[in-house]
């Protein structure tokens, strides 16, 4: 006994005098460049540097971060993850698998974070038991934004259904605006797609589709109406949409030449980024129809050598669920906390609706993980559907050989 109590002593003060040589060393891989994301990230910078880290920015540029999923692929590859990767859903599962992770749960344990996240949130960030990722927020997907000047010069209210979409939209292209500004990307389409989904198919059929792949949904008449409502999407955007970022497409929507955006709440920081207020300036309301498509960021640690990096990525992880990062940060990314515990006093009318809407429908099964943003099935499945809407949206194609081609593929991939 005394030597087991002389023996954990002695390993205590070795570890706190290892601890205290370490001078905290972070990678962090993300893709968070746009206005309002780099204000947001700059919280956690700042606080890592408060706290002695030494933070190494990484960012790979592009909305949705499939280029910075295809640059970690790429230094993981050469035996050089970096030490903090911006990474969510089942791809954290995925490279889990892969044996590359760290294990946070000391972390975790110490600071709690069972106790202060929702399971919903919990069961995404650990790995076989194990704590492998650090939340940062709960971005909702299913959003309309809209310039509240152009609504009321064309009076036009925020639209409860497709059909008042349209209806709003055609009319605002008759007096000269673009009714929805949109970027051509896979990824934005796949975001405009998914909320059209929800509305249509409902909550119950987003998840037959987008989480159990059920063919019979895939096929339905319900999805065939999905790609008819966006072929008539494609006549609300501009000429100039393939390629645009959906940062420019908001921009579209803060200056006027366009009335709505059909966006995750990521679109509300660049326009508090720009100095406009909710309600004010500009308008937020839900995509038509029921639930809540979710998006959690977070941040997985990658095994890698060196006491100052595994104190970097411990000292991460412990500020990015901390109550003061969850907050600041996400009143400047346009999401909520992950955690339950922070006061949304300072938040504004858009993240309350947002955090009420979550909680209403959490209790009535109508909380999805979003499919376009990762959270709801592995990369082979998601970037077939993927592929299928974009095809659909930048072509001809009929929606009935849409749905055949989005069976098809989902059978190829798994
Ligand atoms: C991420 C957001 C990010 C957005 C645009 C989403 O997938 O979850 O944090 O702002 O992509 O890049």
């Amino acid at each position: 006994m005394k030597n087991y109590v002389l023996g954990a002593v002695s390993t205590v003060a070795l570890m706190s005098a290892s601890v205290a040589v370490a001078e905290p060393q972070a990678e962090v891989l993300h893709w968070w460049t746009s206005g309002g994301e780099a204000r947001s990230v700059a919280v956690l910078q700042q606080e890592f540097a408060d706290n002695g880290g030494t933070w190494t920015d990484m960012p790979v540029a592009g909305g949705g971060g499939d280029a910075a999923m295809s640059a970690l692929r790429a230094r993981v590859l050469s035996g050089n993850a970096p030490t903090a990767v911006q990474l969510k859903g089942p791809a954290i599962q995925e490279w889990y698998e892969e044996g590359v992770l760290a294990d946070i749960s000391a972390v975790a344990e110490e600071q709690g974070w069972a106790d202060v996240l929702p399971a919903s949130i919990a069961g995404h960030m650990q790995c076989d038991g194990t704590w492998c990722a650090a939340p940062v927020n709960v971005h909702r997907v299913d959003w309309i934004w809209a310039n509240a000047d152009v609504l009321e010069a064309n009076g036009i209210e925020m639209p409860t259904s497709w059909e008042e979409f349209n209806a709003a939209a055609e009319a605002l292209q008759a007096s000269g605006i673009i009714p929805l500004a949109h970027g051509g990307q896979a990824w934005q389409d796949a975001t405009v797609f998914e909320a059209v989904a929800l509305g249509i198919l409902g909550p119950e059929g987003f998840h037959k589709a987008f989480v159990e792949l059920d063919q019979e949904t895939l096929t339905s008449d319900e999805m065939v109406a999905v790609f008819d409502q966006m072929r008539v999407m494609r006549g609300f955007v501009d000429p100039n949409f393939p390629g645009r970022d959906w940062n420019l497409a908001t921009a579209m929507v803060m200056n006027g030449e366009a009335a709505f955006q059909i966006m995750g709440d990521w679109a509300k920081g660049e326009f508090l980024a720009a100095g406009l207020v909710p309600g004010e300036d500009f308008l937020c309301a839900s995509t038509p129809g029921d639930g809540f498509l979710y998006n959690v960021d977070s941040f997985a640690m990658f095994a890698v050598d060196g006491e100052d990096r595994q104190a970097g990525q411990a000292l991460l992880a412990e500020l990015i669920v901390g109550p003061s990062f969850q907050e600041v940060f996400n009143l400047n990314k346009g999401s909520i906390p992950a955690r339950t515990d922070v006061s949304l006093d300072a938040f504004d009318s858009c993240a309350i609706l947002s955090a009420e809407d979550m909680a209403a429908s959490s209790e009535n099964g109508s909380l999805l993980p979003s499919y376009a943003h990762g959270m709801a099935l592995r990369g082979a499945q998601s970037g077939a559907i993927t592929d299928v809407v974009t095809a659909h949206f930048n072509s001809e194609m009929s929606s009935q050989e849409a749905v055949e081609q989005l069976a098809a593929a989902i059978a190829n991939s798994l």
